[in-house]
């Protein structure tokens, strides 16, 4: 089994991935203490290493490493500022892949990477990693051509050792109009879950930021994107319709009762099968929704792990 160091771990979407396609993770690190309780539940065989990156200064040797580094400076939900400190966080990366050597590495990060003003940083990231000895290619994907129920578009960025002579080569969709699966649903992923379950779901108002858009999608749709917080948490199809009044004003069709997914329902929609939340000292609802929207849907690096050529003999 090809062994995995995994940084910016998260509650572990994209380690469950690696894990699927057949790796050993051996070390993963997260400085979120309810990320760590989620992850070690679902994964114990792991060394967790709770804690800031810049606090490790040495990492154990491995033939694959993964990390997705922050991202609220490219972030549509976050604060777009390319000169923000959290987006330096990919030098830490850059440190273990020097360190490591593996014989590759993947890089999962928001596509707003792309955009032409912050391509700067997206250039500086592919020549750090090319001048340690990679060859790199970088793609935006859509979590939901790889079958999971919801719009989520990630920039990857995938590196193979130079030395190996191979270049990466990105999965091709397996769902939508052009494949053999249909896109999966909102339905399929949560039909099972109680319609109304209480304390599981954020349910203060939805202040008019919130019906700035059309934050609903029907039981047989795809969701929209699951974000980190629970404000801005796509409505549940149990709510009714948003109609639009004006240009960012949107307004329920009803008074019937309207609400957020849960966030057991969040980690659905992300593709996750039955995680796991732990109840410790940071449990909170909160908690629980921030390391679900952060994750990365374990299909969706499963799908690009498992595209990687065999260079593990
Ligand atoms: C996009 S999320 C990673 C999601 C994760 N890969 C998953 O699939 O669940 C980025 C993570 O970086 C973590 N992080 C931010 N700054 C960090 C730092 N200085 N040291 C370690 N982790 C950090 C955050 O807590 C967050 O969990």
């Amino acid at each position: 089994m090809p062994s995995v160091v995994s940084l910016f771990s998260g509650c572990g979407g994209s380690d469950a991935g690696v894990i699927k396609a057949g790796f050993n993770v051996l070390m993963a690190n997260d400085i979120l203490p309810y990320a760590r309780d989620v992850y070690i539940n679902n994964h114990p065989q792991t060394d967790y290493i709770l804690g800031n990156i810049k606090n490790i200064a040495s990492f154990p040797a491995a033939e694959l490493l993964i990390g997705c580094y922050p991202c609220q400076g490219f972030s549509q939900g976050g604060v777009r500022d390319a000169s923000r400190k959290i987006n330096y966080l990919y030098l830490d990366f850059a440190r273990a892949l020097k360190d490591i050597k593996p014989k590759a590495f993947i890089v999962e990060n928001v596509s707003g990477m792309v955009r032409k003003n912050f391509k700067h940083l997206l250039d500086d990231q592919i020549n750090t990693f090319s001048a340690i000895g990679y060859n790199v290619k970088f793609s935006v994907l859509n979590a939901a051509d790889y079958g999971v129920p919801q719009q989520r578009k990630r920039i990857f960025i995938v590196g193979i050792r130079q030395d190996l002579g191979i270049d990466y080569i990105f999965p091709a969709p397996t769902h939508g109009p052009n494949c053999t699966n249909a896109y999966r649903t909102i339905k399929e992923a949560i039909f099972d879950l109680p319609l109304w379950p209480v304390g599981e779901y954020y349910d203060l108002d939805f202040h008019w930021y919130y019906l700035s858009r059309d934050r609903r999608q029907d039981w047989n749709e795809i969701s929209k994107t699951i974000v980190s917080n629970p404000r801005h948490m796509p409505l549940h199809p149990v709510s009714p319709l948003l109609y639009k009044v004006e240009h960012n004003i949107w307004k329920f069709v009803s008074d019937a009762p309207a609400r957020r997914f849960s966030y057991k329902e969040a980690a659905r929609l992300q593709g996750f099968e039955n995680l796991i939340f732990p109840e410790t000292d940071a449990s909170s609802m909160n908690n629980k929704y921030t390391v679900v929207g952060n994750a990365v849907p374990p299909a969706l690096f499963h799908a690009v792990a498992k595209a990687l050529p065999d260079i593990w003999g």
